[in-house]
């Protein structure tokens, strides 16, 4: 038996940093973000915390899905921004939305966090060892960026997005890929926030997101086209059988590229990149929801999500709505 999603959350932070507001502190422009990453507004958290934002996400996700959280066995939570080391954040968000009966842990991924919750939430079902997992994204990436860098602050926001996944004897279709390049690590990193003797840790550099863009980019346009086909393949699928691309959302050049590299058009790569910026690993899920509450999908349709990211890391799966 597998698993099937039969609900999804989301929640933002209410405070907006639109790309004006980001010129009024770095070198830039409106017009130079939206050209080159599709980017034009981000929400930040204030108060908000990767514990309080994917607790908000997974309450409606198991409202949309009509499950009580007694119900949940396990919670995957794909976080690379948790303020704290331990408790785990998934064990927090147990507490916080009454999960009494549910094991939970975190998983660092990065941009890939989702798609390696959603495979480890159906290995979980298949091997029958739960039959409901909450998988929940959720990312406080303003608190890692250098927002003196112009290179990297421009790219990224906050948020967090879930879904419950349930095992389900008529789902049918699910092959998975996921992939990682450690040799290639030093492209995107962000080093500990908690060095040992570091007096002023915001004087050092390293503690911020750093990334090679242009590597970054070659990387993402050429693993994403791959890690689809080889799921395609697997399930024995065309690219004309699915209904839409659901893919990590970085940068709009990154989808278009992956697009015309897969010889389709923009129809069926949604993206919200606009709205939210780069969430890392929430932004597959928020997509996912937006998706789901606005009626564009169907049951029965396949769908294909891939994520990719630091590590690096990278991997797709296609599987029926
Ligand atoms: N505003 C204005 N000018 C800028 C800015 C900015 N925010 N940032 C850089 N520039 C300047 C540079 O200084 C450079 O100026 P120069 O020509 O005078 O030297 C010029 O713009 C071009 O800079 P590049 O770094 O070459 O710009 P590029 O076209 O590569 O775009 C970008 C940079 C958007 C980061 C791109 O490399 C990219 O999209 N990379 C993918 C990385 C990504 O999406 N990472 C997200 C995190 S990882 C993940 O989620 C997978």
């Amino acid at each position: 038996m597998i698993g099937r999603i039969c609900g999804t959350g989301s929640y933002v932070p209410e405070k907006i940093v639109s790309n004006d507001d980001l010129a009024k502190i770095v070198d830039t422009s409106d017009e130079w973000i939206s050209e080159r990453t599709g980017v034009r507004r981000r929400h930040i958290a204030g108060q908000d915390t990767v514990v309080s934002m994917a607790a908000k996400a997974a309450g409606r996700a198991l409202e949309n899905a009509g499950i009580s959280p007694e119900e949940v066995d396990l919670i995957l939570l794909a976080t690379s921004t948790s303020n704290v080391i331990f408790p785990s954040a998934a064990c927090s968000v147990q507490k916080e939305i009454g999960a009494v009966n549910a094991g939970g842990l975190d998983v660092s991924a990065a941009c890939t966090g989702f798609l390696s919750v959603y495979q480890m939430g159906q290995a979980y079902i298949q091997a029958g060892m739960a039959r409901t997992v909450l998988l929940i994204g959720a990312e406080c990436l303003s608190r890692l960026v250098n927002w003196e860098d112009r290179g990297t602050c421009i790219l990224f926001g906050d948020g967090a997005g879930a879904a419950v996944l349930q095992a389900d004897a008529s789902a049918s279709c699910l092959q998975t890929a996921l992939h990682s390049d450690g040799a290639k690590g030093w492209t995107l990193t962000c080093d500990s926030r908690h060095k040992e003797g570091a007096k002023d840790l915001s004087k050092d550099l390293s503690t911020y997101i750093r990334m090679d863009g242009k590597e970054v980019f070659k990387f993402a346009v050429t693993k994403v086209p791959e890690a689809v086909r080889e799921v395609l393949k697997k399930a024995e699928l065309s690219v004309d059988d699915i209904s839409w691309f659901l893919l990590h959302q970085a940068n709009i050049r990154i989808i278009e590229s992956v697009a015309k590299r897969l010889r389709l058009g923009m129809e069926r790569f949604p993206s919200n990149m606009e709205e939210y910026g780069n969430t890392s690993a929430a932004s597959i899920p928020i997509l996912l929801d937006e998706m789901n509450r606005s009626g564009k999908l169907e049951r029965g349709q396949k769908l294909v999500m891939s994520g990719f990211g630091a590590g690096l890391t990278w991997g797709a799966c296609v599987f029926e709505w």
